[in-house]
């Protein structure tokens, strides 16, 4: 398939590129590099190679944990040691990123300013071995929160594409995290989410309008779904990014895409969807979840209703005088049958995945509103 159809598949473009498909590989020290990458480049549309340390005190950290027992990248320089990795991935079709453990902002910031474009720079915030905290990174970033956001403002004074990897429950409010990295200027939030599974997805979602990539044993469609379906952009398996899994995944995901149009489409609000479902929601006639999501997010009923209209304007989802509130632009998921709204699909032009395409667009649009122009406070 060209990259222009793969495009059009799933939307997704990261640091300038085209990603194939929403399944990445996740990085594992000692393991996921360039050579682990190229064996399931065919599955995975996007790669976060790493951990690798990047200055002495890291460098020092990785060497006590490989004394310890663990699986470590181990080099005396680590830009040779990442200039040879970045290249043999260059023409891979894969979106790389590098997963970094450094000591101080300005270390960061050296290797950007090494490496530009070609790749994302992913902070490690997830570490949690001893000898890494000590050194600055992973988990001492989500207890010192400040020193996380120095870091990426130091990545993106350079231009830099940023990923910031976290692990849920860490930090005490990942919601607050997750509009501070927004805020900080990041790009992506790759979350580990342990135990707490879509709820906390869900919290972070509707903190931050970022990119966001869901880990943790994701590695069945029902799984993939469930996270798609309550705010990841993106899915991304290390233990088992097997090709095995990473295929079956790939294609399960591009066949649903093809069937369905949006393939991350949330959830109904009524069902425990996230902040996209604005976009599936009625008119505000009756007591139901959408009030108090409005009332988080500060606004008003007419203003929601003046906002849905507004965003509709000149697409097709402005039609449907038959639909219970006279434009689909209030109509619900095509999961949910209704031949009154199938019927005005069909009289439009529009197969089931046009107008699903077009509510994405029309989420798009609600959530740009409501974090950019509204700034709004937490809606949780
Ligand atoms: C052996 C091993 C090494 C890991 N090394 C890193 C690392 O260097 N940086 C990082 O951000 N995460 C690291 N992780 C965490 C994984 O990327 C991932 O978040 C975690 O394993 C949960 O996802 P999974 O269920 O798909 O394995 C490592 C995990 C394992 C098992
Ligand atoms: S407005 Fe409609 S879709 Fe939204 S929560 Fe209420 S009943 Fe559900
Ligand atoms: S017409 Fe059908 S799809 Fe549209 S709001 Fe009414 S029930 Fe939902």
């Amino acid at each position: 398939m060209h990259a222009a159809d793969s495009s059009q598949r799933f939307g997704i473009v990261l640091n300038n590129r085209v990603v194939r498909t929403p399944v990445a590989i996740a990085s594992m020290a000692g393991w996921v590099d360039a050579p682990y990458v190229l064996a399931r480049r065919d599955h995975v549309g996007a790669a976060f190679i790493g951990g690798y340390s990047i200055d002495e005190p890291t460098m020092k950290a990785a060497r006590e944990m490989t004394a310890q027992g663990r699986k470590e990248f181990l080099y005396d320089d680590p830009v040779e040691e990442l200039s040879a990795q970045v290249t043999r991935l260059e023409e891979s079709g894969v979106v790389t990123g590098l997963n970094l453990r450094g000591s101080a902002p300005e270390s960061y910031e050296a290797i950007a300013e090494i490496f530009g474009e070609r790749v994302i720079y992913e902070i490690d915030a997830h570490c949690r071995q001893e000898p890494m905290i000590r050194a600055g990174c992973g988990e001492f970033f989500l207890h010192h929160p400040d020193r996380l956001m120095d870091t990426i403002k130091a990545l993106k004074s350079t231009g830099a594409t940023v990923s910031v990897k976290i692990r849920a429950g860490v930090h005490h409010d990942d919601r607050i995290l997750a509009k501070e990295l927004w805020r900080s200027g990041a790009d992506i939030i790759h979350a580990d989410l342990m135990d707490f599974g879509y709820q906390k997805l869900r919290q972070i979602r509707n903190s931050s309008p970022l990119f966001l990539i869901a880990n943790n044993s994701i590695t069945s469609f029902e799984r993939m779904k469930e996270m798609f379906s309550h705010g990841a952009d993106m899915v991304s398996l290390a233990r088992r990014s097997d090709e095995r899994t990473l295929a079956g995944l790939d294609a399960a995901i591009t066949r649903y895409s093809d069937e369905h149009g949006w393939y991350n489409a949330p959830k109904q609000l009524c069902r425990g969807g996230d902040i996209r479902a604005l976009s599936f929601c009625c008119m505000p006639v009756k007591n139901c979840p959408l009030l108090p999501t409005l009332e988080r997010i500060g606004m008003t009923r007419d203003e929601y209703i003046a906002l849905k209209m507004e965003s509709v304007k000149g697409t097709p989802l402005e039609e449907g005088k038959q639909t219970c509130f006279g434009s689909l632009s209030w109509c619900c998921k095509d999961s949910s049958p209704c031949m009154f709204r199938d019927l005005t699909i069909r009289q439009v032009g529009l197969t089931n995945p046009d107008y699903m395409r077009l509510k994405c667009e029309l989420a798009a649009k609600l959530i740009k509103k409501i974090f950019n122009d509204r700034n709004h406070d937490n809606p949780g």
